[in-house]
């Protein structure tokens, strides 16, 4: 695939670049997404029934038991060639900031540094009550019932992630926003912008002035919106793009 210059250009000369990703930029990891038809997990799993507080209320060994499978496939997999990538270009840009909705810390074990994580990170575990921190000695359970909670006696353990109907972590949102009305260059990677309020930073960005770039092999509500849309899998066009930067 050829970059287009503009996009090249545009990359080049921002001081500050923001870049969300979604699940797509785990897929080539052998992650699944949530929403790609056949192999994405809503297409196996009703969100209903496993990431809602409700669900976590009605049945917590289903819902435990799940998060912890995942939990130990995001612990079992590799960083690709996108989540790399990404690293490298917050180390060219003066102002970088990373928002991702994926929950597999992919990202950080790649080397990005400033990550903010929009639906939390599926190795941590809180109390369902207090929404305390729970050390790792608690999680050896891999399946099963959650762990009773350390901080209140009727408390359970449940994994540190944001279910729908829930609130955002606090401040982060804040964050998010604020870098992507700041920056020059939003990147929208391997999301498919339905998911709010994720999905509206990008429009935050635009609205703002950003040039808005849209890196996923499918099409999704941002692309007409988008300056450039580079369609492929993530983990070949990022590091091309940053191929692109250096010619
Ligand atoms: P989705 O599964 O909704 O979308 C994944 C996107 O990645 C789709 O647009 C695909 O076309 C694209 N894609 C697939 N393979 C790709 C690749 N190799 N490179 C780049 N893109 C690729 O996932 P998200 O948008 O992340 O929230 O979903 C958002 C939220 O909905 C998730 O954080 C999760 C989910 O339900 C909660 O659980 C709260």
């Amino acid at each position: 695939m050829q970059i287009p210059g503009q996009v090249i250009h545009q990359l080049s000369s921002a001081r500050r670049v923001a870049a969300m990703t979604g699940a797509g930029v785990s897929a080539e990891s052998g992650i699944p997404t949530f929403r790609d038809a056949q192999t994405g997990l809503w297409s196996k799993f009703r969100a209903e029934d496993l990431a809602t507080p409700e669900a976590f209320q009605r049945d917590p060994e289903t819902v435990w038991t799940w998060y912890r499978h995942r939990a130990e496939q995001a612990a079992t997999v590799e960083p690709n060639p996108g989540h790399f990538a990404l690293a490298q270009l917050e180390q060219r840009v003066e102002h970088f900031t990373l928002i991702t909705q994926n929950v597999d810390g992919l990202h950080r074990r790649a080397g990005s540094q400033r990550v903010l994580e929009l639906h939390g990170d599926i190795s941590r575990a809180i109390c369902h009550i207090t929404r305390r921190p729970v050390t790792e000695k608690y999680l050896v359970e891999t399946a099963g019932s959650p762990p009773p909670s350390p901080h209140h006696p009727a408390g359970l353990c449940r994994p540190d992630v944001v279910w729908f109907g829930e609130m955002l972590p606090d401040g982060v949102l804040d964050q998010a926003f604020e870098a992507s009305q700041q920056c020059d260059v939003f990147l929208s990677i391997g999301t498919s912008s339905v998911v709010e309020p994720a999905a509206s930073l990008a429009v935050a960005a635009h609205r703002a002035g950003a040039f808005l770039i849209e890196i996923n092999p499918g099409e999704t509500p941002l692309s007409s919106l988008a300056d450039a849309v580079l369609a492929g899998p993530s983990g070949t066009v990022l590091p091309r793009l940053l191929q692109a930067m250096d010619d």
